[in-house]
C-alpha cells in the first residue's frame, strides 16, 4: 500500500517523504511538479499535496484544490492571509517541525513510518528546509562523489560519505559548528543589472559572492552573461577541463556544471587568495553557438541550484532594449516576481542609465517589490561636482532602494587585472556588506567609506574652525 503525496515548491522533502513511505510527485521546477501531481491525481485519485506559498503558486491552488487534499504552507514573504476556503493552511513559524505540517496536512496513513524523517527536520519562516543533523556541504561538491575519487582508493569506504578534501573539510565542519545548522532549499537569488557595459557588474557580482562566502553562506556564483561571460578570466581558471554551464545542460544535471571552492582553488595560482564559493562559468562562444543554453534552461538551472545553497549570484550582461536572449523576460522578471534581488549599477555616464531605468520601471510595473531592487553608483571620480551625481540619485530613488556610490578606486582596478577579489577593499566593504545586511539581516561589519579627497576637504574644514574658535 503506497501513500502518494505531491509537492509543490517543497522539492528538498521529497527526498524525506519516501523514506518515511510516501510515494512523491515532485520537481524543482513548479511547473513541472504540477504536472507530476497531476498525474499522481489521475493514477490516484485525490491525493495529499503541499504547496509553499507564493507569487508563482496562487494561480494554481484555485484549479487544483478540489482535486487535492491540498494544505497551502505560508511563509514570512508570503504569508497565509485568509484561511483557505475549501483547503487547509499551515503559517510557518521557525521551527515548525515536518511532522507537525504532516498530521496537520492529514495526510499520515498506517503504511507511514514518520520515525524514518531526520529527528527535528524543521522549517523556516521563509519555507527552507533545515536538518539540523546533517552538514552537508559535500553533497555540492561533485569531486566528492565523482567514481575518479572511488577508484583512486578508499579503503574505508568513505567516497561520497565524508569529503576526503582536508581544506574543504575542516572547512565545512568549521562553518557547521558556527551556523549550527545547515539549510537545505530555497536560496536567495541575486541579479547584478546594469543599462551599459564595464560599470561593474561582474566585479559587484565577484565581490558579494565572496563577503558572503566568507561570512559563512553557501554561495553559488553563476556567469549569466551568455554574450561575454568574463567571471572566469576575473578569477583565473586557469584549467580549459572544468565544466560550463553547457556541461550541465548537457547532462540536465546542475551539478554537472559546479566548480567546487576546492576546485577553484586548484586552478587558481597559488598565490591568490582562497576563496569559499562554487562557480558556474558561462558557455564559451562555441557552446553558446549549439543554441541549447537558453534563458529557459538557465531559469531552471536557477532553480536547482537553490536546493544546496543560500545565496545564488548571478553575473548579466548589459540589459538590451530588444531583450535578445530573453533574459530579463525569461529570468529576471520570474525571478524577481518569485522574491529574488537585483542590485543594479550605473556608472556616472547616462548613456545606460536610461536602459537601466526602463528596466527598472517594468519591473515594477509587474509588481516586483521596489525593496528588492537595490541601486549604487560605481567608480564616481573623487574629484568630481557632485550635481550631476544628485540627478542620479533622485531617478534611482523613485524605482529602488539606493544603497550608495562607490568611488572610482585605483585598487579594484589592479587587483582585478591581477586576479584577486575586491571585495574586503574599505572603498567597497561597507556596500557590500549593505547588500548582504538587505537580503539576510546580517550586521554591517565593514565601515562606511570616506573617499581620501573627502577626508582631505573635511580635514580643511576642521582647520578653519580651529582658526575660528581660536579668535
Ligand atoms: N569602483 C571602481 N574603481 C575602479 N575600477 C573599477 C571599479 N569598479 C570596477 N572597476 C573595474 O572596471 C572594469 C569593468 O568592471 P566590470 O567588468 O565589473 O564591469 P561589467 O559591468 O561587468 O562590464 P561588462 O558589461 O563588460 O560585463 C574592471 O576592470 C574592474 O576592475
Ligand atoms: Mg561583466
Amino acid at each position: 500500500m503506497t501513500t502518494p503525496i505531491g509537492l509543490i515548491g517543497l522539492d528538498p522533502l521529497a527526498a524525506h517523504l519516501t523514506r518515511a513511505g510516501f510515494t512523491v510527485a515532485t520537481s524543482p521546477d513548479l511547473r513541472i511538479a504540477a504536472d507530476r501531481v497531476h498525474e499522481l491525481v489521475t493514477d490516484h485519485g485525490p491525493v495529499g499535496c503541499l504547496i509553499l506559498n507564493q507569487p508563482r503558486v496562487q494561480s494554481l491552488i484555485p484549479r487544483i484544490y478540489r482535486h487535492v487534499n491540498l494544505t497551502v504552507l505560508g511563509t514570512d514573504q508570503h504569508p497565509i492571509v485568509d484561511d483557505g476556503d475549501g483547503y487547509r493552511t499551515y503559517q510557518l513559524r521557525g521551527g515548525s517541525t515536518v511532522v507537525d505540517v504532516l498530521k496537520n496536512a492529514g495526510v499520515v496513513t498506517d503504511a507511514i513510518d514518520l520515525d524514518q524523517l531526520p529527528p527535528g527536520l524543521q522549517f523556516e519562516s521563509d519555507g527552507s528546509l533545515l536538518d539540523p543533523n546533517v552538514p552537508d556541504w559535500s553533497e555540492w561538491d561533485p569531486d566528492l562523489q565523482s567514481p575518479r575519487r572511488a577508484a583512486a582508493g578508499d579503503p574505508e569506504g568513505l567516497a561520497g560519505v565524508v569529503p576526503t578534501d582536508d581544506e574543504f573539510f575542516a572547512e565545512s565542519v568549521r562553518r557547521a559548528l558556527r551556523g549550527g545548522a545547515i539549510r537545505t532549499g530555497q536560496a536567495e537569488v541575486l541579479f547584478t543589472l546594469s543599462g551599459s557595459g564595464g560599470v561593474g557588474k561582474s566585479s559587484l557580482a565577484l565581490s558579494v559572492a565572496n563577503r558572503a562566502a566568507n561570512r559563512g553562506r553557501r554561495v553559488v556564483l553563476i556567469d549569466a552573461n551568455l554574450g561575454q561571460p568574463d567571471l572566469a578570466t576575473f578569477l583565473r581558471v586557469a584549467d580549459g577541463d572544468l565544466p560550463t554551464v553547457f556541461d550541465a545542460v548537457l547532462d540536465d544535471n546542475v551539478r554537472t556544471g559546479i566548480i567546487s571552492p576546492i576546485a577553484l582553488n586548484r586552478t587558481r595560482d597559488a598565490r591568490l587568495s582562497k576563496v569559499n564559493f562554487a562557480f558556474i562559468q558561462g558557455p564559451t562562444a562555441e557552446q553558446l553557438g549549439t543554441g541549447r543554453i537558453t534563458a529557459g534552461v538557465v531559469a531552471g538551472m536557477i532553480s536547482q541550484v537553490r536546493q544546496f545553497c543560500d545565496l545564488v549570484v548571478l553575473d548579466t550582461q548589459i540589459l538590451e532594449r530588444d531583450d535578445p536572449r530573453g533574459l530579463v523576460t525569461q529570468i529576471i522578471e520570474p525571478e524577481l516576481g518569485a522574491g529574488g534581488w537585483a542590485l543594479a549599477v550605473t556608472g556616472m555616464s547616462t548613456a545606460g542609465l536610461s536602459n537601466l531605468i526602463e528596466v527598472m520601471e517594468r519591473l515594477l510595473r509587474l509588481g516586483v517589490n521596489p525593496s528588492h531592487v537595490m541601486s549604487l553608483i560605481n567608480r564616481v571620480p573623487t574629484n568630481l561636482a557632485l550635481h550631476n551625481q544628485d540627478r542620479i540619485v533622485a531617478a534611482l530613488r523613485e524605482l529602488s532602494v539606493h544603497i550608495g556610490t562607490i568611488w572610482e578606486d585605483n585598487e579594484i582596478l589592479s587587483r582585478m587585472n591581477a586576479g584577486e577579489l575586491v571585495s574586503d577593499l574599505p572603498v567597497c566593504a561597507n556596500l557590500i556588506d549593505t547588500v548582504l545586511h538587505r537580503i539576510f539581516d546580517m550586521p554591517v561589519e565593514a565601515p562606511a567609506y570616506v573617499p581620501e579627497a573627502e577626508r582631505e576637504r573635511r580635514r580643511g574644514w576642521f582647520r578653519r574652525r580651529g582658526k575660528e574658535s581660536g579668535r
